[in-house]
């Protein structure tokens, strides 16, 4: 959480006073790089209207919040990396003003210092440049992949593609809209099992239409090719079934709004939804379920729960499947997520992690240092269980929280594009990064530590001694895509690198 905001000195002139005329109630709140922190809003706390139910949808007790659509006039970063005058038509990056960079530059050396900060010297230049070019080649599988669509994007459906069409297709029409939020929808769980199947070395099964969306699934992933009457469990189906719905939506997260913010650049939802596909299996989001089931099988057995607990509250590890950014009591989904477990392990059989999950569950909730930080299960605690149980391998997990999560994705995307006049969603940032100079000549530039080489990549070669890089070198190969032994070697001697498979990396 964003610490709170220093409490100003009232003759402090960089301040702003904001009062709430609903209550009478003042906050004065700092003004730094002309900007103001939005959480301090969340001191102005007004009275909780009459709801029907008791739900106050406008979340009044957690104070007043700031609504900007697509970012308007809202700063979503501190960078040093990129400085935009709009008003001046004036550019920089790192401070150096465009203008220097195109005339005296190159593209990689411009990418060395947006990503470094600093112009590379005369070696580090070299390095990265022949770094960068011995991994231009792509592997084989990829190639056929790439070769199988004949566009790169929009590779179901080109005529839904906005830019292969050259018009805004879904705001100007709904029923191109419907066509692929169905299309979608319905070819989710095929690539999904299609994908499954792959991974089982079996060849693919047709879907069958006359079965529930879950229990196709199922089936497809699950039926022998001459199994035509084969039916999944109705209970796993149904439970299945029950996790897709709880799956489906889950308001303004990460992945949707990925999915919202990709799709108000007007991009076909196929792209969109990729995107909100690569932000939910972050571990953060809907990673979190192969998270915990890889936490529990590390923490074994209840002994050694303690232990684990301890390092939680030292912050040498995070309790995943805990916490959420909204919820701060319970995750109903939670509850109902248990029950659908106790339906699967009756029809698969003991789940062997169930005792370390509950107790782990236990010793966290009767923990005050939890309790404080109103850490409790969410809904990925118990769903990755679920799906050990069921079979799945670890890292379908996230496949199977995007599949139904594919629906939501839609609907904000859908909402979005109907709300009429969509703006693209374009963030401000708070600019804290070098001031204007001059391009200096690589013959002129001195070789220094990178400011932040040390946190940058790691695992490609250390080629001189002011690389940011570090290295795995192996006998063969090159490890930083997995091929090859784990032992480190510098190649500082080695330089140029004699090792040709490089390019393989
Ligand atoms: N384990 C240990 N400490 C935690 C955890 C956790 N799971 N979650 C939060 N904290 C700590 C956090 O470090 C912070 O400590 P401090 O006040 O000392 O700085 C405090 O609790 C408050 O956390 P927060 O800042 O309110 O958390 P956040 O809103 O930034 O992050 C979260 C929310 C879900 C990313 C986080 O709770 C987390 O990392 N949980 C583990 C991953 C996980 O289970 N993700 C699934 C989320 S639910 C489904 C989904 O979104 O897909």
């Amino acid at each position: 959480m964003a610490p709170p905001p220093p409490v100003p000195k009232l003759a402090d002139k960089n301040t702003l006073t904001v009062i709430d005329n609903r209550t009478d109630k003042t906050i004065t709140v700092p003004i730094t790089h002309n900007s103001i922190p939005a959480t301090a809003f969340k001191a102005l706390k007004g009275e909780v209207p009459e709801t029907k139910g008791g739900v106050d949808t406008d979340d009044t007790t957690n104070g007043i919040r700031v609504f900007d659509p697509a970012f308007l006039n809202t700063a979503a970063i501190s960078s040093k990396i990129t400085f935009i005058d709009g008003d001046k038509g004036f550019l920089m990056h790192r401070g150096y003003p465009i203008e220097q960079l195109a005339e005296k530059s190159d593209y990689l050396e411009t990418a060395y210092l947006l990503i470094y900060g600093e112009l590379p010297s005369k070696s580090q230049g070299e390095i990265w440049k022949f770094e960068v070019m011995h991994h231009t080649e792509i592997a084989d599988d990829l190639a056929k992949v790439i070769g199988s669509m004949r566009y790169a994007m929009g590779a179901f459906a080109p005529e839904a593609n906005p830019a292969l069409q050259g018009r805004n297709l879904y705001i100007q029409d709904k029923a191109i809209m419907n066509k692929n939020i169905i299309r979608i929808i319905g070819k989710s769980a095929t690539v999904a099992a299609a994908s499954m199947r792959v991974r089982m070395n079996r060849p693919f099964i047709a879907p069958r239409s006359d079965m529930g969306f879950a229990e196709n699934m199922l089936y497809m992933m699950d039926a022998t090719s001459d199994a035509e009457d084969y039916k999944p469990d109705a209970r796993l189906a149904r439970a299945l079934e029950t996790l897709f719905i709880l799956h489906a939506d889950h308001e303004m997260n990460c992945s949707t709004a990925t999915m919202t913010h990709v799709g108000s650049s007007l991009v076909d939802p196929y792209s969109a939804v990729s995107a909100a596909a690569a932000a939910l299996y972050g571990p953060l989001h809907g990673g979190a379920n192969e998270a915990v089931i890889r936490m529990m099988e590390r923490i074994g057995t209840v002994e050694n729960i303690p232990a684990f607990v301890s390092a939680v509250k030292a912050k040498k590890e995070l309790l995943f499947g805990f916490g959420h950014r909204v919820y701060r009591n319970t995750d109903p989904r939670s509850k109902i997520i248990r029950e659908v477990a106790e339906t699967v392990f009756a029809a698969c059989g003991h789940e062997p992690l169930i005792e370390v999950a509950t107790a782990l569950r236990d010793a966290a909730l009767a923990d005050p240092w939890f309790v404080e930080k109103k850490l409790y299960p969410n809904v990925d605690y118990w769903s990755g269980l679920i799906y050990r149980s069921l079979g799945f391998p670890l890292d379908f997990f996230p496949v199977l929280f995007a599949v139904p999560r594919v629906a939501g994705w839609l609907a904000h995307w859908k909402q979005a594009i109907e709300a009429g006049n969509p703006k693209i969603w374009r963030p401000r940032q708070l600019y804290i990064g070098p001031q204007v100079r001059d391009y200096v000549p690589v013959e002129d530039r001195v070789e220094r530590e990178i400011q932040d080489g040390k946190e940058g990549i790691t695992g490609l070669p250390v080629c001189t001694p002011f690389s940011p890089f570090q290295s795995t070198v192996v006998e063969w190969g090159c490890s930083d895509h997995g091929i090859g032994s784990d032992s480190t070697t510098s190649r500082e001697e080695d330089w140029p690198p004699s090792c040709n498979l490089l390019k393989m990396c």
